[in-house]
């Protein structure tokens, strides 16, 4: 594969914009594109926004924010890919919106360059149906706030050559990420399963009445969040004994939660319009126009475990 100098970013919303930065950061110059001019502000605003949290937690000088900020360029114009080196796209999480772009981006690329998408859970194999050189599509998924969170995904498709999936592997690694490698094409790919799993099971024993939903978000930053950061749970088990995890998940697994039907919960708050942050309230109430703030320190607390654990 050709050596990558010039980046094209697909998307100038939450993962495209930061994602950006992530690549501006290590010295690749940067073309964010999409197809809305409101979004493309947004954009640019968010990349304020992140910039001036960097500032403040002392991990940028307004100096480095500033040659940062000039590797990032915007356009509305897909045929300025031509001249670009590799891609990753983060558009709206739609099949056909995703094939629309793929279609014709892999078109207008060179046939060395590689493609990776950042969907949450969409098939990588059936991306790639509408992928001119489906072997060099690779799925490279990204945690927000991509500039901060250290891991990535980078998945293989049916079709993947798996020299591609080795090169994104090594390209993360490059720009300072900790990336894994999903061999098989799963839904979910890995942390999602897994994130939805503990979901499940908490919305379960809330809905038994068994534990408060503070409590059950208490369970998951004061016990296994912090344990979780610093060991993975077959590490744990090791240092735990494999004879009594064994022994626990003779009795345990058959009473896990295994519901097929989704949450009665998250159903009911979207008829409510109750999405979360950005409505103003979710699960939880948050006072109106507080987003950006919840969002900063947020950003806050993820810089300072990374740092601490020295990502
Ligand atoms: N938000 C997350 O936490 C998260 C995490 C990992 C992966 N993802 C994935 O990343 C992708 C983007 O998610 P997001 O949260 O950034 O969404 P978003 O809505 O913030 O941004 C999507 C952007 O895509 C643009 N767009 C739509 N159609 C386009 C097209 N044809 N060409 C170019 N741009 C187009 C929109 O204008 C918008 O700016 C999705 O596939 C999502 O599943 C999201």
């Amino acid at each position: 594969m050709r050596k990558i100098k010039k980046v094209f970013v697909a998307g100038s919303g939450t993962m495209g914009m930061s994602i950006a930065q992530a690549f501006a950061d290590k010295g690749y110059e940067v073309i964010v594109y999409d197809i809305s001019e409101v979004s493309i502000k947004n954009g640019k605003k968010l990349l304020g926004l992140n910039q001036g949290a960097l500032i403040k937690n002392g991990k940028y000088t307004q100096e480095y924010s500033d040659k940062v900020v000039d590797r990032i360029s915007f356009t509305n114009r897909l045929e300025l890919a031509k001249d670009t080196d590799f891609v990753t796209e983060s558009v709206v999480e739609k099949l056909e919106i995703k094939h629309d772009f793929w279609k014709k981006i892999s078109s207008i690329v060179d046939k060395d360059v590689l493609l990776t998408t950042n969907t949450s859970g969409i098939s990588i194999t059936a991306i790639a149906e509408a992928v001119k050189g489906p072997e060099r599509f690779v799925g490279m998924h990204w945690f927000n706030p991509p500039h901060i969170i250290p891991l990535i995904e980078v998945i293989n498709g049916d079709k993947t050559d798996n020299k591609n999936t080795e090169a994104v592997y090594q390209l993360s690694k490059d720009i300072g990420k900790k990336p894994i490698i999903v061999k098989k094409d799963v839904p979910g790919f890995i942390a999602n399963r897994v994130q939805f799993t503990v979901l499940r099971e908490l919305l379960s024993l809330v809905e038994y009445d068994v534990v408060s939903l503070e409590d059950a978000d208490n369970v998951m930053k004061y016990g296994l969040g912090i344990r979780y950061a610093c060991l993975g749970p077959f590490e744990i088990a090791d240092m735990g004994g494999i004879d009594t995890f064994r022994n626990i998940s003779d009795y345990l697994f058959t009473d896990l939660a295994d519901d097929k039907d989704g949450s009665l919960l998250f159903r009911s708050l979207v008829d409510q319009g109750r999405l979360g942050v950005k409505s103003g309230a979710g699960i939880y109430d948050y006072e109106k126009g507080k987003a950006e703030h919840l969002i900063k320190e947020r950003d806050e607390k993820y810089m300072k475990v990374c740092e601490s654990l020295m990502y």
